[in-house]
């Protein structure tokens, strides 16, 4: 769609509640945490906060909440970095809700709770006049997923599925897909290729797909062409929602006309420091941090070494 430079993103919103605890419990064990904290959450609403604070590009959201006390801080999360809301308000579920155990060594293991999340419908979706992009997740139905990703092909809006949580997806949705953004585990479960990135990518029928691989960094098929971006170093304490800072900050430099190993550049500097810091929304960091992260210009590992990862030779 020449000239539309807002991008719409479809999704989850849930409230994170969050307990610190040595490790993440093995199946069957309870162990005792520490603190705990709520904090906004829910992919779609993390990527929508990350592409509206990385500046430049208008960004809308639609999500549906319930009619409770826990959507309140989720609205004003949005609503605070500038995200414009098509809200779909259930009277019957409850606002969505996600169970977050943080280990010490920063990472998580999350149980989501959908509530209202599940009554998002294809005939949600609003109007996608002046929208370059729409960005979704897989924390809503699959078939609204689908219903919304044809429809913006058919409007000529190019369609981003950040395929989280895994799960397998039609034939008619992967058609419909321009960019695809997922990590080893769901890249393993959507090709069938387990631990080889490479052939892994290579077995994907879009147009563009992007591998997040944590702290390593990102690699990526575009047109054919293979980009490596080995991952900023930081000391992390909450990785939480970084793979969503990614998603909306990609999402927000390539509607913006960024080319797209720049793009993918600023969306791991972006990612990096979401992960220095509580919460996934709070997370966020703001444009000028991500321009000094920039300019700093400090990647951990080389590309040979990440080429090496991933299988390129
Ligand atoms: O990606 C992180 C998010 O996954 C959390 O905020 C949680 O709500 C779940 O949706």
């Amino acid at each position: 769609m020449s000239g539309a430079r807002s991008v719409l993103v479809a999704g989850s919103a849930n409230l994170d509640f969050v307990v610190r605890a040595a490790h993440v419990p093995a199946p069957g064990e309870t162990i005792l945490g520490r603190a705990f904290e709520t904090f906004p959450g829910g992919k779609g609403a993390n990527q929508a906060v990350a592409c509206a604070r990385a500046g430049g590009a208008p960004t809308r959201m639609l999500l549906a909440l319930g009619d409770d006390d826990f959507s309140k801080p989720l609205e004003a999360s949005l609503r605070d970095a500038g995200v414009q809301l098509e809200l779909i308000r259930s009277h019957s579920e409850p606002t969505g809700v996600a169970f977050v155990c943080l280990s010490d060594n920063a990472e998580n293991a999350i149980t989501v709770a959908p509530g209202a999340n599940s009554s998002l419908r294809p005939e949600h979706l609003p109007s996608l006049d002046g929208v370059s992009h729409l960005l979704m997740q897989l924390e809503t139905p699959l078939e609204s997923v689908e219903a919304w990703a044809i429809a913006a092909r058919d409007a000529k809006v190019s369609v981003v599925l950040n395929a989280a949580p895994a799960h397998p997806l039609s034939a008619a949705l992967m058609s419909a897909i321009d960019i695809l953004i997922v990590n080893e585990g769901e890249l393993a479960e959507l090709s069938g290729v387990r631990r080889r990135i490479a052939k892994g990518i290579a077995a994907l029928d879009v147009p563009c797909v992007v591998v997040t691989l944590g702290e390593r960094g990102c690699c990526a098929r575009i047109d054919g062409q293979y980009v490596l971006q080995p991952a900023f170093k930081v000391e992390a304490v909450d990785t939480t929602g970084a793979g969503d800072t990614f998603c909306g900050t990609l999402v927000a430099a390539l509607s913006q006309g960024m080319p797209f190993a720049q793009a993918l550049r600023r969306a791991s500097a972006a990612s990096a420091l979401a992960c220095t810091r509580m919460g996934a929304q709070t997370g966020v960091p703001a444009h000028a941090e991500v321009e000094s992260m920039l300019a700093a210009n400090t990647a951990s590992q080389s590309t040979d070494d990440l080429a090496a990862y991933c299988g390129f030779d």
